[in-house]
């Protein structure tokens, strides 16, 4: 296009999607940032918990639903799910011909300009942790501010469930050893963390300020959108839609009180359609990501 010449304004929806429930706290920011887009929201609720999972097969989950997203005709895709991002965003940003966002760095980012001691602590899925993916966005941003990492797979569970019994003590146990480490800051490297905030809150104590990223992804698809002259046009309603590889009224009901208001209608998406997605292209992607993997891993023995 020449230079000079306005894009026009794009009313196609922003894909987002996570494991579960999680990514709808990202869905909730980038709804309020931007009250004019359509969002179409995928929860893959079927094969929940990712965390636990090896990466590679967590990527494919990240080309699968991307490209079932691509196929709604999105113009963005946000990877609302700290441990799809760590799995597979580097990968899903060479496929997919739309931008694609993903949680670790915008919340790496906030972190940094939050921390006052630079000393950070992270918690995820045991994916996202061993991953290392935060502790490699927050050294590229500042290599001095130190991060202490754990694992906290329970919170995903009590999260998604809705369990509220024994949160505290589980958080107690979990963050002690966190807490000693005079961290300032926490990165609720999960985007189900935000639902139990009181809990973490409650484990951590009060004087560490806890990060969601939610705030900074939003931030980061207006500026991409803006930018590429995508916003919708101004004065509009976004609509939003949702869908779910589990049963849509186990999704809807607690997915209404997470995105603030009734989510209407979810669509319900079977796993085998979601599999029959996997093409020749996509599976080569795959296997040239697993072979870096393998190469990465040899450099580092
Ligand atoms: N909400 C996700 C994340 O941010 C995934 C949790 C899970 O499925 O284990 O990592």
């Amino acid at each position: 296009m020449p230079p000079g010449i306005l894009l026009p304004m794009d009313e196609r929806p922003i894909g987002m999607f996570d494991s579960g429930l999680g990514g709808l706290t990202v869905a909730r920011a980038v709804a309020d940032a931007l009250p004019g887009e359509d969002i179409v929201y995928f929860g893959d609720t079927a094969r929940c918990p990712y965390g636990p999972r090896d990466l590679a097969e967590v990527r494919g989950f990240v080309l699968q639903i991307g490209t079932w997203l691509a196929a709604r005709d999105v113009k963005l895709i946000v990877v609302a799910c700290n441990t799809g991002t760590a799995a597979g965003l580097a990968l899903a940003q060479r496929v997919f011909d739309v931008p694609v966002i993903g949680v670790v760095e915008p919340g790496a980012r906030a972190a940094v300009k939050a921390t006052v001691n630079r000393k950070v602590g992270v918690i995820g899925t045991v994916g996202t942790i061993e991953s290392e993916a935060y502790p490699r966005a927050v050294r590229a941003i500042d290599a001095g501010v130190t991060v202490f990492s754990m694992a906290t797979p329970k919170f995903v569970e009590a999260a998604e469930a809705g369990i509220r019994t024994g949160i505290y003590e589980v958080s107690r146990s979990y963050l002690d050893p966190l807490r000693r480490t005079g961290i300032d800051t926490l990165i609720l490297g999960c985007t189900h963390f935000p639902l139990i905030d009181t809990a973490i809150r409650n484990g951590i104590g009060r004087g560490v300020q806890l990060i969601s990223s939610a705030e900074e992804v939003a931030a980061e698809v207006v500026d991409t959108l803006e930018r590429r002259g995508q916003l919708a046009s101004a004065g509009r309603t976004g609509r939003h839609r949702f869908a779910t590889t589990g049963d849509p009224g186990e999704f809807q009901r607690p997915g209404g009180s997470v995105f603030g208001g009734s989510l209407g209608h979810a669509e319900r998406v079977e796993l085998a359609a979601l599999e029959s997605l996997m093409d020749e292209r996509l599976r080569a992607a795959l296997v040239e990501a697993a072979d870096a993997d393998a190469r990465e891993v040899a450099a580092c023995e």
